[in-house]
């Protein structure tokens, strides 16, 4: 597996195989690759000829900087899973070559609304600093088709958006999320749960998958909101601090009611200094 630093020797790869007719998929990741990551990889092998996975943590996707300072940075376990499976090229761009003028100075991609509500409405900014450094990414390698998880189910929708707002030349690929063999949705950030917590974790998606079974068995036709502050009052009971646990349309993650047959469940919750996110998808 080969590594690039920088933009122009990737681009120049790139340029090679397009002269030889290669379809090109990337993968964008903040390393600390977990099995999650590698079905994302595994997804975009089946796809494409040519896979590019990029490791960046990206400063301008974090509101609280000592969550930056401690992300974990797994390079050489990182390196030696993709060795494995392979993939074809490594990019792992510096922060200066992505923000030549610093953070502050720099353009930003933001989707208004969607970037607001549920994640956005807890970590102002974080969404505006996922879309543009993924519209940078999608710039620098113009790759084909891009592979996200659905675990992070609004980032998915606000990328899709984005790609279409701004007439991105590229398919975005949403695969399902991987789960521990009690539930638990696979994250960099389990790594930060003490043992203990780490039995709690499950519950999460044990309301989740309750809150589905409510919706199906009374066939969509249940109050929304008493499920929702139900099942924040669960949470709590076991020792998470949900922030929000909220019953969406799929297609835009507007508040869903009765009507709406194509839904979303989705929660995020803090577990000691974890914050975990999950959803479920519901159709009726
Ligand atoms: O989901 C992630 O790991 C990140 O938000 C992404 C898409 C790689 C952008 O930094």
């Amino acid at each position: 597996m080969d590594t690039e630093h920088a933009i122009p020797a990737l681009r120049a790869r790139i340029v090679d195989w397009r002269a030889r007719g290669q379809r090109i998929a990337l993968v964008p990741t903040m390393g600390n690759l977990h099995a999650g990551h590698l079905s994302l990889v595994e997804a975009a092998q089946a796809r494409a000829e040519r896979v590019v996975v990029s490791i960046f943590v990206n400063p301008m996707q974090f509101n609280d900087k000592q969550d930056f300072a401690s992300y974990p940075r797994t390079l050489e376990d990182d390196r030696r899973k993709l060795e494995d499976i392979p993939v074809d090229l490594l990019f792992l761009p510096e922060q200066a070559a992505l923000y030549p003028r610093g953070l502050e100075s720099s353009t930003r991609v933001t989707v208004p609304g969607l970037s607001d509500i549920l994640c956005g409405a807890f970590r102002p900014g974080h969404f505006a600093g996922v879309t543009t450094v993924v519209c940078m990414l999608l710039n620098i390698v113009q790759p084909d088709l891009a592979v996200f998880g659905e675990k992070d189910f609004q980032q998915l929708l606000l990328i899709r958006r984005m790609a279409h707002d701004l007439h991105l030349p590229v398919e975005i690929v949403g695969m399902p999320t991987r789960r521990e063999e009690d539930g638990l949705a696979m994250s960099s950030r389990n790594h930060y749960l003490t043992p203990e917590e780490r039995r709690r974790a499950p519950a999460l998606f044990q309301m989740l998958s309750r809150a589905r079974e409510t919706i199906l068995q009374h066939s969509g036709a249940c109050d929304f909101r008493d499920l929702e502050a139900d099942a924040m009052e669960r949470l709590r009971d076991r020792g998470l601090r949900p922030e929000y646990f909220s019953v969406r349309r799929a297609a835009d993650l507007a508040l869903a009611g009765p009507e709406d047959k194509d839904l979303v469940v989705l929660a995020a919750a803090w577990l000691g200094s974890a914050r975990l996110i999950d959803n479920v998808r519901v159709q009726g």
